[in-house]
């Protein structure tokens, strides 16, 4: 670095004139070093302002990268092409948390550990048989795993590896027997446990379906495309859920507690609940004739085309062109969804329309996923629950990372306080 160019920034203060000189690292600041800025020694200092967190990073991280320009997702530093194509959700899974590939015999050890710990406690399913008729998927499963700190009570010694390792085989074991279980209750039908022999996605799509047939087998294209989509939603670096796991863990609460809060955040329909608001328009639409009428109301600014844009793509959703493949393979085998015909139509109208081409919006991956969950038999209200249960991984590596991580303390924002100044109570007759 030549001498006029140094990592720092400089900042002049106009309210008292005094400079100061502030060291960048990674292409930051730190925003407790605004704090010395003050107009008076006995002042707070200077706070950033920063609702919704749209500047600033909370942790390092060596997880998961996006370049939203570019369309680069990358989970610890493997392309989310590469890994769609040729790995699996379980080693996906081993690779966010632990950060390398696992070898053969760490592979097979890992799926053996997590698929032995896919029965849950005979507790929790008395508990789950408990809700009414007609409960969401979506609540039973944020409930159902909050209560699983109360029968795993050592996992609030969240220091111990050994202690922690075992939460992480519990978690990713038992979340997809949960998700089953409320999806039974949701239809009616009694519990089916799970078949270890039948893989991940597998066992879970047979503890969704199976009845009393004779030679039930589940489809293997199914199987692996459930496990494509689990693999492209497995992290997505600091989003609301991840971020709200990370906040609710800082307070060292066990990670049950904690990833039933990250599901809450998940929940939420500007979050994991996008791909439902697909479908629906998708089926407001209609047909392809109806389409430029739709495009036409959406440039007025009377509504939002579902499924496009995002907040840090600027470019196509990586995993989106990756979905859009899936969704007609796995048609071969359910049959098509004509809703992929308005799909592929509006797509192709909206990438040469000035409006999104000037404004960078493009397919996200909530645009086909909800037509292939549909063509899967899935009820609308179980998506939200199928991105729940593949994102769990990428909240517990981020969960791993923020324990681990010397830097991190309770996560405690500050604030601007702009309410009323002292005053003094006056009783309720005298106001
Ligand atoms: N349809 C039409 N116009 C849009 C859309 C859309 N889907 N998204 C953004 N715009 C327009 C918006 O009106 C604005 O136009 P103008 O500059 O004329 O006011 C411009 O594009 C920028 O929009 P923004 O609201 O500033 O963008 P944002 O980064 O705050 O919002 C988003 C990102 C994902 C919330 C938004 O694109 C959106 O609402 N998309 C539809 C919902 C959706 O598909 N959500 C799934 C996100 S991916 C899954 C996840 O992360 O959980």
């Amino acid at each position: 670095m030549s001498k006029e160019t140094k990592n720092t920034l400089s900042i002049t203060d106009n309210r008292t004139g005094k400079a100061y000189e502030i060291p960048i690292e990674h292409d930051a600041i730190r925003a407790i070093d605004l704090r010395q800025i003050k107009v008076k020694p006995d002042d707070f200092g200077m706070l950033s302002y920063d609702p919704a967190y749209l500047n600033t990073a909370s942790c390092k991280s060596n997880i998961t990268c996006i370049d939203g320009d570019k369309g680069i997702l990358r989970y610890r530093g493997y392309p989310i092409e590469q890994l769609a194509e040729k790995s699996t959700f379980l080693e996906v899974a081993y690779l966010l948390i632990y950060g390398e590939l696992p070898s053969k015999d760490e592979l097979d050890y890992w799926g053996q550990r997590i698929m032995r710990h896919t029965y849950i406690h005979v507790a929790l399913a008395k508990l789950m048989q408990s809700f009414r008729y007609d409960a969401h998927p979506m609540g039973m499963f944020i409930s159902s795993v909050a209560a699983m700190s109360t029968l795993h009570r050592e996992a609030k010694y969240v220091d111990d590896p050994e202690i922690v390792q075992k939460q992480i085989w519990r978690l990713l074991g038992k979340l997809p027997t949960v998700a089953a279980f409320a999806y039974r209750i949701r239809i009616g039908r009694p519990f089916n446990y799970p078949d270890s022999t039948r893989g991940y996605t597998g066992n879970f799509i047979y503890m969704l379906d199976y009845m009393n047939e004779q030679d039930y087998e589940v489809h293997p294209t199914l199987a692996r495309a459930l496990d494509i989509l689990f693999i492209l939603h497995a992290d997505h670096e600091q989003n609301c859920s991840t971020s709200v796991m990370r906040s609710i863990g800082s307070s060292r609460v066990d990670p049950y507690s904690a990833l039933a809060g990250a599901a809450s955040a998940l929940y939420g329909p500007l979050h994991g609940g996008a791909n439902e608001a697909v479908l629906r328009m998708l089926v407001e639409i209609g047909s392809v004739s109806n389409i430029p009428a739709y495009i036409e109301r959406v440039k007025k600014g009377e509504m939002r085309l579902m499924g496009f844009g995002h907040r840090v793509y600027k470019n196509y959703d990586p995993r989106a062109s990756i979905i859009k493949k899936v969704a007609y393979d796995v048609f071969e085998i359910t049959g098509t969804n004509k809703l992929i015909d308005i799909a592929v139509e509006l797509e192709r109208i909206a990438l040469h329309d000035e409006y999104f081409v000037s404004r960078k919006l493009y397919p996200n991956v909530d645009f086909y996923s909800g037509i292939i969950y549909q063509a899967m038999s899935f009820p609308v209200d179980m998506f939200p629950v199928l991105f729940a249960i593949p994102r769990a991984a990428g909240w517990l590596a981020q969960w791993v990372e923020m324990v681990n991580d010397p830097a991190q303390r309770i996560a405690r924002p500050r604030q601007l306080y702009l309410g009323a100044d002292k005053r003094d109570y006056t009783l309720p007759q005298e106001r």
